[in-house]
């Protein structure tokens, strides 16, 4: 039905006829003549209607947008002036010969041609027309550069594409599941992967050596702006590697990609930093180093001041006291601090004590600050010298347990960065290492893996497990970029005494153990090889790569922020005779009624 796409029609086809079929993009009169410009895939076309050829002239009249049209003509070359340097085929235009209505089309509910403001619900509701518009085409197709080039490099380092089951058993990652009902089994449920974790493992039991999958994950959980109930991860696993050989590979395949498709240039290598000085010096696992402000230790300082505020957590181990210094930031009005505070407030804390350096070098004379009272005279000499204050500076802090002030300075870091523009430009890729194996749950009074129960211990680490796991450390890594989680993996553990100690410091009795992964128990019982892998979040990749703000923007068919799709109305009722067939009543009655 085509010759030629639109947008690939081009002064080389001068004089030719071709066939080219589209939507109805814009349609101009101008003085008797129709300019229709057709689009599709590829582009734009500009068609010319003449009244001299009064049957297709006609047929141009009575389009409308987005009506769906075949066109055969004549290319020309524009008239002298008349280029259009914004279109690839903008040398050009069609004289149409015939013209033919394939399908006509609804006034669409936005329209394509502009800029408008639509909501996302909108525009999720009607994605079909959404992804017409040729940023969301280009993010899609971006996309699938990308997995091209990824699964590219894994076929020729070896890696074997398999597919793992989506009705299977709960693997926990530290969301909630999503179950499916089995019909066959009465009151039984599947979960939905929340990544294919055991599955993976067992195939390098079984010998399969270098194993890679684009594979769709579950997750109820929370969402966010980077953050999908469904999501596409490229999950990798390898046999007989330490995690230098792994992570050496991976950074590879990402910088080739950049280099590829972007043609940027990725460090090499990537740095490295622990878990411990990430949390110290940016308050996040995950830090952003496009910006350049660092949280700084203040609570020795702070252990004898008249502060209770500061000097409580200065002297409780689990405390932190810190300081964030905001260049220029004597500037902020009293309304912008309270909006911070009000911000911090989210991540749970209590206060954002400050201090503004209107002069650096008039001592306490040059300070303000509501907290300046409590503090002597060397303690805050030693918070100036310490944050590298400068006149014109203003100094944020934190204080409370230390998580709190982590999330609570980590993020208004990053806040601050945004706001007052210190995101440098560019791609700061780095891998975060040395995580703890455990984190102390103090709701559930007991210990979480930080990432997934089959993390291996760092081998030095070992006897910690029995006498301080809080302080052994894994062979986890996670690479950041940008401040977002591209991925995350780890050395497994391959030995079933191990793994049953893992299990029983995680509070999994050795019922539940079994009854939830007696499977992997026993499969590392027969011969498995030391193994390890990771997993990227290849929409996080797609969203950071097409410079989007959100995950949505580069899925097909996402789904809102409530988890549920406006374009086909899921989750929705079923029907009592198929909550039958399941063995299911339920607590509200549906309302479809069969
Ligand atoms: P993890 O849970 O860190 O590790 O997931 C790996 C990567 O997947 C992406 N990701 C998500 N992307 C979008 N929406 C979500 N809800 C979501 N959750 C996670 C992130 C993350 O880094 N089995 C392990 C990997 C391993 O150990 O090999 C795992 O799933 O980019
Ligand atoms: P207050 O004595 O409660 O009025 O607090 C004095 C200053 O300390 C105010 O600027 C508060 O915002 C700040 N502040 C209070 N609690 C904290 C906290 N936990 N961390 C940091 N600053 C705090």
């Amino acid at each position: 039905m085509r010759s030629h796409y639109c947008g690939d029609v081009n002064e080389t086809l001068d004089g030719q006829t071709v066939t080219v079929s589209g939507w109805m993009h814009r349609r101009r009169d101008h003085g008797g003549v129709i300019f229709i410009d057709l689009r599709d895939r590829e582009g734009l076309v500009q068609v010319v209607c003449n009244p001299e050829d009064a049957e297709s002239f006609a047929v141009a009249e009575r389009v409308r947008s987005e009506y769906v049209l075949q066109i055969e003509g004549v290319v020309n070359l524009r008239p002298d002036g008349s280029d259009n340097p914004d279109l690839k085929s903008g040398k050009i235009e069609i004289i149409a010969t015939r013209l033919e209505i394939l399908n006509s089309s609804e006034t669409p509910p936005f329209p394509l041609t502009e800029q408008a403001e639509v909501s996302e619900d909108v525009r999720l509701r009607h994605r079909y027309i959404d992804l017409r518009r040729p940023e969301m085409l280009q993010k899609l197709r971006f996309r699938s550069q990308i997995i091209r080039q990824l699964r590219n490099f894994l076929d020729d380092n070896g890696f074997l594409d398999i597919e793992t089951p989506i009705l299977t058993k709960a693997t926990p990652e530290g969301a909630r599941d999503y179950l499916v009902p089995s019909r066959t089994h009465a009151g039984d449920f599947f979960a939905l992967p929340q990544s294919p974790q055991l599955f993976k493992q067992l195939l390098m039991v079984a010998g399969m050596d270098r194993y890679y999958q684009v594979v769709r994950c579950f997750r109820d959980e929370d969402l966010r702006a980077d953050r999908q109930p469904e999501f596409t991860q490229l999950d990798i696993e390898t046999s007989f590697v330490e995690e230098e050989d792994l992570m050496t590979l991976m950074e590879t395949m990402i910088r080739d990609l950049f280099a590829n498709v972007l043609e940027e240039a990725l460090p090499n290598p990537f740095p490295r930093m622990s878990y411990a000085e990430a949390m110290a010096r940016y308050g996040s696992d995950k830090p952003d180093l496009r910006i350049n402000l660092e949280l700084v230790e203040v609570s020795d300082l702070m252990k004898e001041v008249d502060f209770k505020v500061f000097s409580a957590p200065a002297n409780d181990e689990k405390g932190r006291v810190a300081a964030l210094r905001v260049p220029n930031g004597a500037s902020l009005s009293r309304k912008n601090i309270d909006e911070y505070t009000k911000y911090v407030s989210i991540y749970g804390a209590r206060g954002l004590a400050y201090i503004k350096v209107n002069d650096i070098d008039a001592g306490r004379e040059g300070l303000q600050s509501p907290i300046l009272k409590f503090l002597p005279d060397e303690v805050i000499a030693a918070i100036m010298k310490r944050t590298e204050a400068q006149t014109g500076d203003l100094v944020f802090f934190g204080a409370d347990k230390a998580n709190i002030v982590n999330e609570a300075l980590g993020a208004l870091r990053v806040k601050l960065g945004h706001d007052l523009g210190l995101v440098a430009h560019g791609w700061k890729p780095l891998w975060v290492v040395a995580f703890p194996m455990f984190e102390w749950d103090d709701k559930a009074n007991r210990w979480n893996a930080l990432h997934h129960p089959f993390t291996a211990p760092r081998e030095s680490d070992i006897e910690l497990l029995d006498t301080d796991p809080g302080k052994c450390l894994s062979r986890a890594y996670d690479m950041v970029l940008n401040g977002t989680e591209l991925g995350g993996g780890s050395m497994r553990i391959h030995k079933a005494d191990l793994q049953t100690k893992a299990f029983e410091i995680l509070g999994i009795s050795e019922e539940e153990a079994n009854d939830k992964f007696g499977f992997l128990l026993e499969a590392l019982q027969y011969g498995c090889p030391p193994h390890g892998g990771l997993a990227f979040g290849l929409d996080r990749l797609a969203m950071l790569m097409t410079g989007s703000s959100s995950i949505r923007d580069v899925m097909a068919f996402p789904k809102t922020q409530s988890a549920s799709c406006p374009l086909t109305n899921a989750p929705s009722n079923v029907s009592e005779a198929q909550l039958k067939e399941l063995n299911i009543r339920l607590r509200k009655k549906p309302t479809v009624e069969e």
